[in-house]
């Protein structure tokens, strides 16, 4: 690192810097490291403190330790299939053929995951999934992960850069040469000076008023990216997860893992009915049998892979859940019941049993709103909780349209498709987070550092200053337009859209522009929250843009996305991506292109394993 007290900012140099230190950036960090590369990592918050976290229930990797008929082709075409086939087929494949590798490679690293009697990875059931594929640790998967990469990862050598939020990709003649960042303690800026950048930035959560996830996902990668030119596709694909907290309301959002589900709670309504079996897929067949919990089996065609409706794919069953809500049949406060309690009936005593495999969810449910899960049943409703959409890349080296730029995790787009199958994330970041770092190491050691132009990075630094500079003066406050803007959201493109609630949101962001250019934040540089929100705006109104403007865009319903005025899928748009790309003028530009046709092989898969 280069200080230099006269300038405005110090200096860091690295190879690689990778912005974003949740499971993906630690894993391509790791690898960049391993390639040879002097690494920076980029934290918003502490290191550790990711969204990773929040996949609770597992990653998916076709191990094939519970059930022998899982296999890669099986594993692709389940994310095939959850992803409405709207996926990038590669990352599919690639995904599906690196994930079992990158979860033996975790345990080789220190992972302590859950046993089989004969001391395998244990694998659970989850949505979307044919055969149990989660390996897990209890309901704290992610967790797990987390402190295992760290761990490794401290051993490297990689410079970790802790609270510290960067505002925008320098560019050299196109390709990536830095970043410009500030720290959150002090307010100091700092310039970050790499040959390739990857960005590992997660989600866009909190542009919505309901989410699972916290303050740091405000969209910057997916920001940074479409600024420096990148292209985002697939923003109109929102995941809701179907179960977050909805009571008491200070943690309205918080995630209740699919986990819950995946190890037999079932959702009621105020009736105490269980209403997914009002709504069950063509593709889906009721077993006929003598034992009433048979009887509540639904199959994918394959007797042996029974499953319960409410393990259908998470925007099913979000949908579901929103549709009792709306008609009246919901919990006392906003939600419905999730009940795991009931296999007592099964077990004798369940109290034990959920306190093992699901640790997390029996303390966040005793702790914040007072419910013994063992014994009565959860209150929950649907929640944001990720964003398929993202930076558009080539699928094997993870590279952005913008020479340099890589990206991996949640901000990268193309494996899901329109919707994400539950365990598919962290299976993603592992996969993809390596292969990221490996490319951008490569792309590091054959090219040199571009220059960044100081005029730039002094404009730019202006610019951050102007809130804190024109307080005296009044001015919105941030948090009134981050609190405005998520409630128009999740009203306008939340669950259930349609076409004059869209464009309405369309037309009310070129307001919200206008009040977040005259936001002030009073005080000064140090330890100003304020202003961390002031300059957070930027992102938000931009992924929101995205969002709504993709989502308008698409007629019909697919995945993350549904149309009440479009109910149907569409022959049409299902051969269609989304993209977005700044334009020259700076406005929002909008295509569609090709999704990448497969294969004959790809398709043989598909066929085979889909019936
Ligand atoms: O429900 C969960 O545990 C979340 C998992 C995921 O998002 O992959």
């Amino acid at each position: 690192m280069a200080g230099d007290s006269t300038a405005r900012y110090t200096t860091h140099e690295h190879d690689v810097l990778v912005i974003g230190a949740g499971g993906a950036g630690l894993r391509a960090a790791i690898e960049a490291s391993a390639g040879g590369a002097s690494v920076g990592l980029v934290c918003k918050s502490l290191l550790g403190k990711a969204h990773t976290v929040m996949a609770e229930g597992g990653v998916a990797a076709a191990l094939a330790n519970v059930d022998q008929r899982d296999g890669w082709q099986v594993h692709f075409a389940d994310t095939m299939r959850g992803g409405q086939y709207v996926n990038q087929w590669r990352m599919a494949q690639l995904h599906a053929q690196e994930a079992p590798d990158r979860v033996r490679e975790l345990e080789a690293w220190g992972a302590v995951f859950d046993r089989t009697k004969d001391g395998r990875i244990l694998q659970r059931n989850f949505g979307g999934h044919r055969y149990p594929r989660l390996a897990h640790v209890g309901d704290r998967t992610g967790l797990e992960m987390i402190r295992t990469l760290q761990d490794h990862g401290v051993h490297r050598g990689i410079d970790v850069h802790m609270e510290v939020t960067v505002v925008r990709l320098l560019l050299d003649g196109g390709r990536v040469a830095g970043a410009l960042a500030y720290d959150r303690e002090r307010g100091r800026f700092r310039l970050f000076r790499a040959k390739a950048i990857v960005l590992a930035t997660g989600g866009i959560g909190r542009a919505y008023e309901i989410t699972s996830n916290s303050w740091e996902y405000t969209g910057d990668g997916h920001t940074l990216a479409y600024d420096a030119g990148a292209e985002l596709i697939d923003m109109e694909y929102v995941q809701f997860h179907p179960t977050g907290m909805v009571w008491p309301p200070s943690v309205r959002g918080i995630l209740v893992t699919e986990g819950v589900r995946g190890e037999g709670g079932v959702l009621r309504n105020s009736a105490g009915k269980r209403f997914m079996f009002d709504d069950i897929p063509d593709n889906y067949r009721p077993q006929t049998a003598s034992d009433p919990e048979e009887g509540w089996r639904y199959t994918q065609g394959d007797k042996s892979a029974r499953r319960p409706p409410e393990l259908l794919t998470r925007d099913h069953v979000a949908r579901c859940i929103m549709r009792e809500i709306k008609a009246g049949r919901g919990s006392p406060h906003g939600g419905v019941f999730l009940d795991i309690s009931w296999i007592k009936q099964k077990l004798g005593s369940a109290r034990e049993h959920i306190k093992k495999k699901l640790p997390s969810m029996y303390h966040q449910f005793k702790e914040l709103a007072g419910i013994d899960i063992t014994a009565e049943p959860m209150e929950v409703g649907p929640t944001t909780h990720y964003v398929m959409g993202g930076v558009r890349v080539d699928s094997d080296s993870q590279m952005s349209t913008v020479p340099g730029l890589f990206a991996a995790g949640e901000v990268a787009a193309g494996l899901h498709g329109a919707n994400r199958l539950g365990g598919n994330s962290l299976s993603d970041l592992l996969v993809f987070g390596k292969r990221a770092g490996e490319y951008a190491a490569r792309w590091a050691k054959e090219h040199s550092a571009g220059s960044v132009a100081a005029g730039e990075v002094d404009a730019a630094i202006t610019r951050m200053l102007a809130p804190i500079e024109r307080a005296a003066h009044g001015g919105e406050n941030p948090f009134a337009i981050q609190h405005d803007l998520q409630k128009e959201m999740q009203a306008l493109v939340g669950i259930v859209r349609n076409q004059a609630e869209m464009d309405r949101m369309v037309d009310r962001l070129a307001s919200y522009r206008q009040r977040a250019a005259k936001v002030v934040a009073p005080g000064n540089r140090e330890y100003n929250p304020g202003w961390h929100s002031a300059l957070d705006l930027h992102c938000l109104l931009t992924v929101s843009e995205a969002i709504a403007r993709s989502a308008a865009a698409r007629r019909e319903s697919r995945g993350g996305h549904f149309r009440e005025d479009f109910p149907d899928k569409d022959a049409k748009f299902g051969k269609l991506t989304t993209m977005v790309k700044k334009g020259p003028d700076g406005s929002m530009q909008l295509s569609h292109v090709p999704v990448p046709q497969w294969p004959a092989e790809m398709q043989k898969i598909m066929d085979e394993n889909t019936k």
